[in-house]
Order: C-alpha cells, then sequence, then structure tokens
C-alpha cells in the first residue's frame, strides 16, 4: 500500500478517535497534518502522532500536499472545506452529519461529483458485520415492519462538547445521533416515503445552554409501505441501539452495540450471529483507503451523494417535531 498522506480538519474528540484509529490500522497511510481553530488540539495530534499542526484549514490545504482529507468539524463547517479540497481533486472522508441545510447538501453532492474525488460520509453504522448479515437475511424478503430503538445518556454527559445541546448549532438528537438509526433503516428497509415526529423533555427542560427535547418518537413509512417506529433518548442510562424487523416468516433484531450480533427466527430456525468483535471505524477507514488506492467509489457504503438522502428524512422529522412539540409543564 502506498503512503498516503492524510489531513485532519477539526481536532477534538473524532480527530483524536481517528488519528488513534489510523495509527493503530496496519496500513502505511500516515497522520500528516491537522488543522483546528483550537490550535492546541491540532498540537496535541502534532505531539502524539508527529502531524504538522495548523489553526487554519486553508493554510494546511495550500501548504500539504495530501492524499486524502477527513472533515471533523462541528456539521456546519463542511462545504467550504470540502470545495478546497475537491478544488484539489483530494479525496474526502465527511464525519455525519452531511450537512445542516439540504440546499447545501445538494450544493455539495454536486461539487463532489464535478471533482470525481472519492467520498464517503461517517455513517459507520453500515461498516459492522451484523449488518452484513441481516443484509444478506433479508435479501429478497418483504419486511412489513421494523422497530428501531437508540438508548443513551448523551444528555447527562458533562464532557460533551456544548454545541451539541444547542439546536441551531447540532440539530438536537434527530441530526447528531438518530441520523445513525435512519441511515440503518434506510439501507435495510429502503427509502422512507413519509414520516412523522414528535419530540419533548420529559426529563431535562431547556434552559440557555440546553435548548434541544432529550427525548423523540418517529412514525415511518417506506416507499414498499413498509411501517415502522424509531425512538430515541439521550436520558437513558442504559445504551441500546436495537432494528427488530419483521415479516411473514421472520424476526430479527440488530443489536449494534459493539460487536453487534443478529438473533432471531428465518423460516421457525433460530438465528445467532455474533462476532466475537468487530470495529465498524476501523473497517469504515479501511474501506475509505482501498477506495483511494483503488480509485473504486463502489467500495464506499456510504457516498455523499446516499447520506444526502438519509439527511432529507431526518430533517423531515426534524420539520415534524417542530410542528408538533410538547414541553413540560
Ligand atoms: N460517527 C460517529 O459515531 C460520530 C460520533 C461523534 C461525533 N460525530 C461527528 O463528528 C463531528 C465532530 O464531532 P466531535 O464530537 O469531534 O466535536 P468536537 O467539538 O469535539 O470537535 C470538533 C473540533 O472542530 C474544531 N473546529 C471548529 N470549527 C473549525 C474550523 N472552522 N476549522 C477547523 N477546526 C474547527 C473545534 O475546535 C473542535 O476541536 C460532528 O459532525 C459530529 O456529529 C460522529
Amino acid at each position: 500500500m502506498a503512503n498516503l498522506k492524510i489531513g485532519f480538519i477539526g481536532a477534538g474528540r473524532m480527530g483524536k478517535h481517528h488519528a488513534q484509529i489510523l495509527s493503530e490500522m496496519k496500513t502505511s497511510a500516515t497522520l500528516a497534518a491537522a488543522a483546528d481553530v483550537d490550535v492546541e488540539s491540532a498540537r496535541q495530534l502534532s505531539v502524539e502522532y508527529g502531524a504538522n499542526a495548523y489553526r487554519d484549514y486553508h493554510e494546511m490545504l495550500t501548504q500539504e500536499s495530501l492524499d486524502a482529507v477527513f472533515i471533523l468539524t462541528p456539521p456546519d463547517i463542511r462545504l467550504e472545506p470540502i470545495q478546497m479540497a475537491c478544488d484539489r481533486k483530494i479525496p474526502v472522508f465527511c464525519e455525519k452529519p452531511p450537512a445542516c441545510q439540504l440546499d447545501e447538501a445538494y450544493q455539495i453532492a454536486d461539487i463532489f461529483e464535478a471533482a470525481g474525488v472519492i467520498n464517503s460520509v461517517g455513517f459507520n453504522y453500515r461498516w459492522y458485520k451484523a449488518v452484513d448479515r441481516i443484509r444478506e437475511l433479508l435479501a429478497g424478503k418483504t419486511v412489513a415492519c421494523v422497530q428501531s430503538t437508540f438508548m443513551n445518556s448523551v444528555a447527562l454527559n458533562p464532557s460533551q462538547p456544548k454545541w451539541t445541546f444547542i439546536q441551531e448549532d447540532s440539530g438536537g438528537p434527530l441530526l447528531e445521533q438518530a441520523i445513525h438509526s435512519l441511515d440503518i433503516i434506510r439501507y435495510l428497509v429502503g427509502d422512507i416515503a413519509s414520516l412523522t415526529a414528535l419530540g419533548g423533555n420529559p426529563v431535562l427542560p431547556k434552559n440557555e445552554l440546553f435548548t434541544i427535547q432529550d427525548s423523540h418518537a418517529i412514525s415511518l413509512c417506506f416507499t414498499s409501505s413498509a411501517v415502522g417506529v424509531h425512538l430515541h433518548s439521550w436520558v437513558v442510562r442504559e445504551t441500546i441501539v436495537q432494528f427488530r424487523v419483521f415479516g411473514v416468516n421472520f424476526d430479527l433484531t440488530l443489536d449494534l452495540v459493539p460487536p453487534g450480533s443478529v438473533r432471531g427466527t428465518l423460516n421457525q430456525e433460530n438465528v445467532i450471529f455474533k462476532p466475537k468483535e468487530d470495529d465498524p471505524f476501523v473497517t469504515q477507514i479501511a474501506g475509505f483507503l482501498q477506495a483511494i488506492e483503488q480509485q473504486n467509489q463502489s467500495i464506499i457504503r456510504s457516498s455523499y451523494r446516499d447520506a444526502v438522502k438519509t439527511l432529507e428524512v431526518t430533517l423531515a422529522a426534524i420539520d415534524s417535531v417542530a410542528t408538533t412539540e410538547f414541553s413540560k409543564k
């Protein structure tokens, strides 16, 4: 494998996470540079991995000769760095969500296609072995309904970046996290035709530092006319990431708490699939590097254009919540 020089834009939590994964993977790809407005974060990666540190990504992209760029900034910073990378024909890995607004997302998808560069959006759940397995089991079958649940305690975590809790900055739990579930639901069941959504603050009331809702419910209808529900909460101590898919002869549950599993019944036989270990963040980066080396976009499981379809659904859910909002008395 050729030595691929990677540049990070954003060196916060995901910057550190991806840097660690890159360094532990047995490839010759190296973190060559990192840019962060909080230059101390970039310097930490510089000390740990020998990358050149920048405050300004424009300067990084101008001075460095990079083979790939990772966009690891908050969700409102996408268009300009992607445009700059595409102008230089540099492949881009972009963390989810692909953008905050659809007009920007469509513009970026066009930029990628015009530039013809490899692009991948960080819907890491698609890279689980358990997801591969349930897709194999569901191939050619008619899904009647899907029941999806994502629970965790993000809103109770004091070290969570503050922008996460400001609706205008993060899009709240739906854009920041339920988008993962909606993406897997699309990946398993197909495109979503219509939805309605509700949100509330049963546990944490809103204040100026917390303008999001802590719990949500979304009901879905697919283009196939299958139906589904998704429940999402950021105030539950237990972590649950589950998808239960039903049809005439099957009831399969995909569990995506690492390492992921599939269990249930298919044609009256028990199904159990539980790999000993699996890290979709690693497989996702390996797939991205392989796609660059082979110049083969089809290796990527979540192209920017496809990720925009999941964004459409997620923003529709946020709009739906806004017209049906409940608030704690
Ligand atoms: N795939 C996943 O499972 C997953 C998990 C968590 C976060 N994310 C996504 O990753 C992205 C980053 O999240 P995070 O948790 O690392 O956030 P973070 O706040 O910890 O890090 C973001 C970094 O970007 C920097 N930054 C802001 N504006 C910048 C700019 N103009 N130029 C350069 N750097 C800039 C900030 O200083 C910060 O260090 C978000 O889009 C988030 O939704 C994905």
